[in-house]
């Protein structure tokens, strides 16, 4: 079988991946997650102290798609084939690729779709060397299955790097392998604000290399259709399920799980279900009343040229794509007007392909602020990228003394110099937005932000 009749059979991809899956299965161990369960509960509460009819769980999949169960339906293969396009856009620009010795996919999923594109480039660029597919997500299901989907869709040369979040840290730039960057699918409409992921991609990469990005225009009402629409009311049903609320207390709303909203930041897709009868959250003892409108699912829906031109404000360049519109009217041989893009529109789905021009100095800005606020607290501010990914303590009381923070968890108080401090930043992952960390003896610490943070938080991103 060639590799393109083992991608255009679609029951034996699936059965890759249930493979895949059940595999992961079996070698790993049931563990109780109980800082899991102590941040649903905080964060259960936080969303429904307001008291409104409207709870806000969005964006907080770094924890929830953590179970083996929600990974299991994430990296169900699509009904639709949706290899074409990305096909098109990779044969058209090929001659950018020559040489590509690494493929990067950053939040990879169930890694068919990076594997495609693996042996696609085998075709149009051939290389001497063996290539290596290199595959990123934070999720440590995702990641294992997607790295033995790879190795079955024939791909021999397949690396995972240590479950990592995009959001906050960079990969490290370790040799000099040319490398070609992917960040498909649309994964960068899921955070809330995309540019700290676009700083990241930044620092991943070196001058001169390409990244294409996947993302899509989706109405809110195309999400409620077809197998995509039974996909995602599914991923809503389990969404809350892993909050502790079991689907038999949810609806739809007449039908309907979807609508779109336009704030500040653009215009988003919203997922949603109604809660049909009072419920109390075992765990937390919040309860919710019926007819709740429960939010799980907020994507941005980005505008024509607004993703390349938010590349570009922090070290890319986006590729123009011309393309020569004939007016019917004009007489023939007329050369019609030339449209510029820095997208290319293929339906439903946009893509950029971006080259890094310059580092990005958006970091800087980060640094200088927090340098303000380290010296109006005294704090000892150190370069961002010290830190590192590792536990993190969460301080839900603290107190401020001239000398230090006191952070207490749950009985314990623990006191962190204000001089021995190394580290402190704000964190805008969807988990712990709103939150800041400090590091302090290697130990990172997370705190709510307070007003004084946030006002720092408005001044880093303002609303343009
Ligand atoms: C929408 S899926 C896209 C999968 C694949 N790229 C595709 O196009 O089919 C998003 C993937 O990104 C991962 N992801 C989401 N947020 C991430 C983050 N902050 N850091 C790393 N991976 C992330 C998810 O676990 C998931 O596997």
């Amino acid at each position: 079988m060639s590799w393109r009749e083992q991608f255009e059979n679609l029951e034996g991809l699936q059965d890759i991946v249930n493979r895949a899956v059940s595999k992961f299965r079996n070698g790993s161990q049931a563990q109780t997650d109980s800082i899991k369960k102590k941040r649903i509960n905080k964060l259960l509460k936080k969303a429904s102290d307001k008291h409104t009819n409207l709870v806000d769980l969005a964006n907080q999949e770094q924890h929830l798609y953590a179970t083996i169960n929600q990974a299991e339906h994430f990296v169900t293969v699509s009904k639709t084939p949706h290899f074409f396009d990305l096909e098109e856009l990779l044969t058209n620009h090929k001659d950018k690729f020559n040489g590509t010795q690494e493929i990067i996919d950053y939040g990879c999923g169930n890694a068919v779709k990076s594997s495609y594109v693996y042996h696609l480039l085998k075709q149009l660029c051939p290389s001497k060397e063996n290539r290596t597919l290199h595959l990123f997500d934070y999720n440590d299901a995702i990641l294992t299955i997607a790295n033995e989907v790879a190795k079955n869709l024939r791909i021999t040369d397949v690396e995972i790097e240590p479950t990592k979040n995009i959001e906050e840290d960079p990969l490290k730039r370790r040799d000099k392998n040319i490398r070609l960057h992917f960040f498909l699918g649309q994964t960068i409409g899921n955070f809330r604000d995309a540019r700290l992921v676009i700083e990241n991609l930044n620092k991943s990469m070196r001058k001169g290399e390409y990244l294409v990005v996947e993302w899509l225009n989706r109405e809110h009402t195309d999400y409620e259709k077809g197998n995509t629409g039974e996909r995602n009311l599914e991923f809503l049903y389990r969404y809350f399920e892993e909050f502790g609320i079991p689907r038999k207390y949810l609806s739809t709303n007449n039908g309907h799980f979807m609508r779109n909203e336009r704030n500040k930041m653009g215009i988003w897709n919203i997922g949603y279900l109604i809660l049909n009868e009072e419920f109390v959250h075992p765990d937390s003892g919040v309860t919710l009343q019926p007819g709740t409108n429960l939010v799980g699912l907020k994507s941005h829906r980005f505008q024509r040229d607004e993703l390349p031109k938010l590349f570009e404000e922090y070290g890319f360049e986006a590729v123009i794509f011309e393309r020569e519109i004939i007016s019917l009217g004009s007489p023939l041989g007329h050369p019609g007007r030339t449209y510029k893009r820095k997208y290319e529109p293929k339906g439903e789905k946009q893509y950029s392909i971006l080259k890094k021009t310059h580092e990005s100095s958006f970091r800087k800005k980060i640094n200088l602020l927090l340098g303000g606020l380290a010296v109006s607290y005294g704090l000892l501010c150190g370069g961002y990228y010290a830190f590192e990914k590792s536990q993190i303590n969460y301080c839900d009381t603290y107190s401020y003394t001239p000398e230090a923070i006191v952070c207490k968890i749950d009985e314990n108080k623990i006191s962190l110099p204000l001089k021995e401090i190394t580290l402190v930043k704000p964190t805008f992952s969807s988990i712990d937005r709103d939150r800041f960390v400090i590091k302090y003896q290697n130990q990172n610490y997370s705190f709510e932000m307070d007003s004084f943070i946030r006002k720092i938080s408005d001044d880093l991103f303002p609303i343009k």
